[in-house]
């Protein structure tokens, strides 16, 4: 496993600690990573009384390197300012993005961006964005 990958692992493994999930006991940790300089954006999911208003550690992750980032001319509508993610649940089997979160993401990612789902003990699992969700709505669905 790439060095980088076994970092960000490392990163939302620790993060997942952090996760605020009084209602679910379901703590989860994720990293993203920057395809330039190799940043990595952690996040974890923060739970609220009134249930719809929690928010995952993937998206949380995306929202912190979004807002500390910015997205470059460069990088609008290319979806390719960050090289992979790595969410880590505290499950046997991997734990995969939700259908939110994947409409989040849907933003940033192409269909061959990397997603590593892992448990506390190692990374189980490497899929492809597009394996998650095949045919997102975006902008280009916008554009009549
Ligand atoms: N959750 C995440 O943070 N990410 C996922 O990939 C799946 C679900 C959170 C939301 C909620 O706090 C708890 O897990 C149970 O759904």
């Amino acid at each position: 496993m790439e060095k980088i990958v076994l970092q960000a692992y490392e990163k939302a493994r620790s993060t997942l600690n952090n996760a605020y999930t009084p209602y679910s006991g379901f703590k989860v940790g994720a990293a993203l990573v920057t395809a330039e300089g190799e940043r990595i954006y952690q996040g974890c999911n923060v739970e609220n009384a009134s249930y719809g208003a929690t928010i995952c550690a993937e998206r949380t992750a995306l929202l912190s390197a979004v807002a500390v980032e910015g997205i470059s001319e460069q990088h609008m509508g290319s979806r390719d300012m960050f090289s992979f993610l790595v969410v880590v649940a505290e499950t046997e089997d991997p734990t995969p993005p939700c259908a939110l979160c994947l409409q989040v993401l849907s933003e940033f990612c192409n269909a061959d961006f990397p997603i590593y789902l892992a448990n506390k003990r190692e990374i189980l699992r490497k899929v492809t964005f597009a394996e998650l969700l095949p045919f997102p709505f975006n902008g280009t669905s916008l554009m009549k």
